[in-house]
């Protein structure tokens, strides 16, 4: 078969999109190709051309669940995928009320801001399964998209930041090298509703910066994570670990978190990766237009400020995820 000739395959020049993710296209944005073994590639559609569903499921043996694409077609993907998001749950037929619409208008804004930052493509991919996720959830499970909504319902602000939180902690997995895939679901739960405790206390301590805070303010603050945990606990698909990482993500390695000031490996793992996904979700996506995100000044306040916070390899993966593509 001309069509299907095999390349050599180099971790270098492909890059890896989740099957479920493309398959609603009539044609294809880019030539695509079947991984097969460690070293082969296959192309199973032309740039243009259609997707033949079943000639990809005869290739992969019974589950193929990514396919490539070559490098430098990679951000043309990545953006038009999450523009489809929506699109990906309504094949499923969620209902399509105004709210589960409105989360993903804000999911888009927040992953076409990434797609305009200098973070890797490889990154960019990793945020991108993302969306898979956090839609098969939706579909699949009618109590999360209540929850969702209920996030949805405390603004746009506060939607932002909450998304804003799985995408920096998910990007922290990818670069700790987690391998394993049972990490992605508790910690995009945990992310996206760390703050949900907050929907109890008054609307403008939600964003108020600390320094600014009464003793009072301050100790009324730091109950939100056992707020939330209170909200999620008879959720029957929130996990115990999800209600650990909401009850823990204003720990901080060094001790210098609340409520319980936990050092180190007293910080339940993902619970670890959240408390710094939050904080540089806020350093990402909180509106600041005095200071428009840099990539120079992000590698400082890592190198400077969160690698006194947090442990080495953490400050180690969050430098990964900024660093540019050599192209
Ligand atoms: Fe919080
Ligand atoms: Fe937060």
């Amino acid at each position: 078969m001309a069509e299907s000739a095999a390349k050599n395959f180099s971790d270098d020049e492909f890059l890896a999109v989740p099957v479920s993710s493309l398959l609603h296209r009539k044609a294809s944005l880019s030539d695509l190709y079947i991984r097969l073994g460690t070293e082969r590639m296959i192309k199973v559609a032309h740039k243009g051309g259609a997707i033949d569903v079943e000639r990809i499921a005869r290739f992969g043996e019974k589950n193929v669940q990514y396919l490539y694409v070559h490098r430098s077609e990679f951000s043309g993907i990545v953006s038009d995928l999450v523009r489809g998001a929506e699109h990906l749950t309504g094949l499923h037929q969620v209902p399509h009320d105004l709210k589960i619409t409105k989360f993903f208008n804000i999911a888009e804004s927040v992953y076409s801001e990434l797609l305009n930052l200098p973070i890797s493509d490889e990154s960019l991919g990793r945020a991108m399964r993302l969306s898979t996720e956090i839609a098969t959830n939706l579909r699949e499970k009618p109590d999360f998209a209540k929850l969702v909504k209920s996030v949805v319902s405390m603004g746009d602000e506060f939607s932002r930041h909450s998304l804003g939180a799985v995408v920096m902690s998910n990007l922290l997995v990818a670069q700790l090298d987690w391998s394993s895939p049972k990490l992605l679901a508790p910690i995009t739960m945990g992310a996206f509703f760390h703050d949900i405790g907050l929907k109890e206390l008054p609307q403008e301590l939600w964003f108020k910066n600390r320094i600014e805070m009464s003793r009072e303010e301050i100790a009324l603050y730091e109950t939100h994570p056992a707020l939330g945990v209170q909200m999620l606990n008879s959720i029957p698909f929130i996990t115990p670990d999800v209600l650990r990482i909401v009850q823990e993500h204003h720990e901080i390695p060094n001790g210098a978190g609340f409520p319980n000031k936990l050092r180190l490996d007293r910080i339940f793992p993902m619970a670890k990766i959240v408390s710094f996904g939050n904080m540089l979700a806020h350093e990402m996506f909180d509106p600041n237009p005095d200071q428009p995100f840099s990539l120079d000044r992000m590698a400082q306040k890592i190198d400077h400020v969160y690698s006194q916070m947090f442990t080495t390899d953490l400050a180690r993966a969050a430098r990964r995820i900024f660093k540019k593509d050599d192209k």
